[in-house]
């Protein structure tokens, strides 16, 4: 069994994959080669990724597509999607061209707050403590100046500082339940410093409050860290048009298909099974805008799915409706972005995809992503209430299990044009490329 090894961090690259390979794969020698085939040969470049985390060993790079022809509030975008999964960024384009005809996305911002909290712990009366919290307010937002001003310059800042009593569901536990507007950047650097000056700040007022006990000056600060749960942190963006417009294809009539689609999307609001997958496809969308213009997908990721179960039960994030003869469908979804700060002048490839996205506000950002999500989401419902989803996505997949048997470029033109006019399935891919081999 292989041992813990102490001091890994302060090995040379060169010694980490040394040891990684040794230790734990079948094949050090290959093992040293696939992790320096993806190096980039640009040295600087390289040591630029080696050093946005710990002990990086090589890149795990992904593909970045574009979607074109999205119309949003009557400007035109091409949107840089980075994903590995085939038919995310097809089914992209193909829903922002059926409605660019159709007069595109309209989108707005429903609200930019941003969440932190102090959890503390507090023996002692609560009214006692709420007097001490509304003499301590404006000290709590004095003593944070220093950290505010440019932040405050841009625009932003603390918006307010609220205290909370969470006694009925923990004993003794409180919060400061903090607002942010932090502009351009998603903030968390901000956010978390102004949390622990409110912290020390709350902590030391509380030794020298008088009207407080030895008991009760003795404020215990459990931590203090922004949410990424946002919810008033949202974005919207709606498609809608005559229902008679829906012309999908000729197999289904426009007002068959608006009718399926109302349908789909009331399971995903009423059944949770349904509703993380309806959902994982709206993140299809806007997990490959965040990747590509350097935002965090975690934070994105766990607000997004907190917010699709704010009322109790996991739920759709999109909404459908037809209401006198007009199709509407819509999203609302918390976004906490940025566009400046963090990868986003750092990353050469995430700085390239602000400007094609013609370097948006953190605002503009939300809104594109919001479109992101429900095109995909259109794409996803259009196919599954009409020929399913494995028509198109075996199509889109064909090319990966054609590289995984090693196909050569003559094999796969032929194979290709052979499934033009057949179904395409795993086997049967292997079986065509097999008997091509054989002739
Ligand atoms: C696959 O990545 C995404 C879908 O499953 C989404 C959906 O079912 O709505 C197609």
């Amino acid at each position: 069994m292989t041992k813990p090894i102490a001091g890994f961090s302060k090995l040379t690259k060169e010694e980490k994959i040394n040891w990684i390979a040794t230790h734990y794969t079948h094949d050090p020698k290959d093992t040293i080669r696939i992790l320096e085939s993806y190096w980039n040969q640009d040295t600087s470049l390289q040591k630029l990724h080696d050093e946005f985390i710990e002990n990086t060993i090589s890149n795990l790079y992904m593909p970045m597509g574009i979607a074109p022809n999205f119309l949003i509030n009557d400007q035109l975008y091409a949107i840089p999607m980075v994903i590995e999964e085939s038919s995310v960024v097809a089914a992209a384009s193909k829903a922002a061209k059926f409605w660019l005809k159709k007069g595109g996305f309209k989108t707005k911002i429903i609200g930019t707050e941003k969440v932190g909290q102090v959890h503390f712990i507090f023996n002692g009366e609560f009214e006692k403590l709420e007097q001490f919290f509304n003499k301590t307010k404006p000290k709590l937002i004095a003593d944070a100046f220093s950290l505010t001003t440019s932040m405050s310059k841009r625009g932003g800042g603390i918006v307010n500082i609220v205290l909370r009593d969470k006694t009925s569901r923990l004993d003794n536990y409180y919060q400061l339940h903090c607002t942010f507007e932090t502009q351009d950047a998603m903030g968390a650097n901000f956010i978390n410093s102004c949390l622990e000056q409110f912290a020390n700040s709350f902590k030391s007022e509380a030794l020298q409050y008088d009207a407080f006990n030895a008991k009760e000056k003795e404020i215990e600060v459990v931590m203090s860290i922004l949410s990424n749960y946002v919810p008033n942190c949202l974005a919207y963006a709606e498609v809608s048009c005559p229902v008679d417009a829906l012309t999908i294809s000729l197999e289904i009539s426009p007002k068959a298909f608006a009718e399926k689609i109302v349908r789909a999307v009331d399971i995903a609001k009423i059944e949770p099974y349904r509703a993380v997958t309806h959902n994982k496809g709206i993140m299809n969308g806007i997990d490959a805008v965040v990747l590509a213009t350097g935002n965090d997908f975690r934070a994105v990721e766990a607000g997004v799915h907190a917010y699709a179960s704010r009322n109790g039960s996991y739920s759709s994030l999109t909404h459908a409706e037809i209401i006198d003869g007009i199709f509407k469908f819509y999203i609302e979804i918390p976004l906490a972005l940025g566009t400046v700060g963090g990868l986003t002048k750092l990353h050469p490839l995430v700085k390239l995809n602000l400007e094609i996205l013609q370097n948006p506000s953190a605002k503009e950002l939300m809104q594109i992503m919001a479109v992101a999500g429900l095109a995909q989401n259109f794409a996803a419902l259009s196919s599954l209430v009409t020929t399913g989803i494995q028509k198109g996505h075996m199509k889109m997949h064909l090319m990966n299990i054609l590289n995984q048997y090693g196909a050569t470029e003559q094999e796969k033109v032929t194979v290709i044009e052979h499934f033009k006019t057949h179904t395409v399935t795993h086997s049967g891919v292997v079986n065509e490329l097999d008997s091509i081999r054989k002739k």
